[in-house]
């Protein structure tokens, strides 16, 4: 008995271990109800009177060191822990887990989704075109005029120099593609990026995108322009959005009106945003030219139409209130992050 005592002592004192389950393996293994020294404890009993004198010396001894050993293994990893949770290597485990950053809508998305949804659920269809266009769909087929200072080099980009190949300067080119291609009735609209030679600043950019809506059928009125224009607003601004519109000019309608929304701050009483007129205006429409229509090769005498075009950005902005457009291109995921939660 003396010798395995000799023995585990010598295992006592020689220990080493890497980590707190290695020590709590090894307090087990010696110190707990069936470890190696409870069972020496065991055999004890049975010994001599005199020899129990010397062996129960030695056996205390060593329990005493055991327990001494597994003690100072502790404490000196615990403080090695300590040391390295003070100095940032060792991640605190009682901290909440970090949440995976997941992605979100840009809100020019979210907003032409929203867009897109409103008039898909009345039966318009979404149609898009190219963004680089030729000067008969971005511009001679909707009636510009040949001297129409649109076309001029300082709003148009044009591609290699060439005057016949440019960035389209609005989403109205679709509409030339769409009546081309198809015969009355259509109902679509066709959102898209679009593009203008402006120097970059809150209220303008080079970049942007629009929607444009075109409805073509017999006996199509102003009347159901209206109508279609007060849904959208309601349907985007709220139940308690007004319209109104105002007598404008594009070349490719006739009459054509400009559409202001009642202000969706101060509901019309005047604010800082709508400039205290309690309107702000949120896109063009009109009836279209009958000249647009025999250019695409529809029957004018038979079918009349409406058209209407609105800039994504702005209504974003007043949907959101955001204030600068510049936001909208740098992708601040500050900016970005805000907008987690819709849709
Ligand atoms: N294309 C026009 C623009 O870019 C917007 C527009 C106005 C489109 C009136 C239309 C419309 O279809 O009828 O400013």
């Amino acid at each position: 008995m003396r010798e395995k005592i000799e023995e585990l002592l010598i295992e006592v004192e020689g220990f080493h271990a890497e980590n707190p389950a290695a020590v709590e393996d090894f307090r087990i293994k010696m110190l707990s109800k069936k470890g190696l020294i409870s069972e020496l404890f065991n055999d004890f009993r049975t010994l001599s009177p005199e020899d129990k004198k010397v062996v129960g010396q030695q056996l205390n001894a060593l329990k005493t060191k055991a327990l001494e050993k597994v003690n100072t293994l502790k404490e000196q990893m615990e403080e090695t822990i300590n040391q390295q949770k003070a100095s940032g290597k060792y991640p605190d485990l009682s901290l909440p887990a970090d949440f995976a950053l997941s992605g979100s809508r840009h809100p020019i998305s979210i907003v032409r989704n929203q867009i897109n949804s409103i008039f898909e659920k009345i039966g318009f269809v979404i149609s898009e075109g190219p963004e680089i266009e030729d000067d008969s769909h971005n511009f001679s087929a909707l009636n510009f005029a040949e001297e129409h200072p649109a076309r001029d080099m300082q709003d148009t980009f044009f591609v290699e120099k060439n005057p016949d190949i440019a960035l389209r300067t609005h989403t109205s080119s679709v509409q030339v593609r769409v009546m081309k291609n198809q015969q009355p009735p259509i109902r679509t609209i066709s959102p898209g990026r679009v593009f203008r030679n402006e120097a970059i600043s809150a209220r303008a950019h080079c970049i942007f995108h629009q929607v444009e809506g075109l409805y073509i059928d017999k006996g199509v009125s102003f009347a159901d322009l209206r109508h279609v224009l007060d849904h959208f607003a309601r349907e985007f601004f709220g139940a308690d959005a007004r319209i109104r519109l105002r007598p404008s000019y594009f070349p490719f309608t006739e009459p054509s009106a400009e559409v202001d929304v009642s202000c969706p701050f101060c509901k019309g009483k005047g604010c800082n945003i709508c400039k205290g007129s309690g309107w702000v205006e949120i896109m063009g429409c009109g009836m279209v030219d009958p000249n647009v229509l025999e250019n695409c090769n529809i029957d004018s005498k038979v079918y009349s139409g409406y058209a209407f075009g609105m800039g994504i950005e702005r209504i974003t902005m007043l949907k959101y209130l955001v204030n600068d457009l510049r936001l909208y291109f740098e992708n601040d995921v500050r900016f970005l992050r805000q907008f987690s939660s819709a849709h």
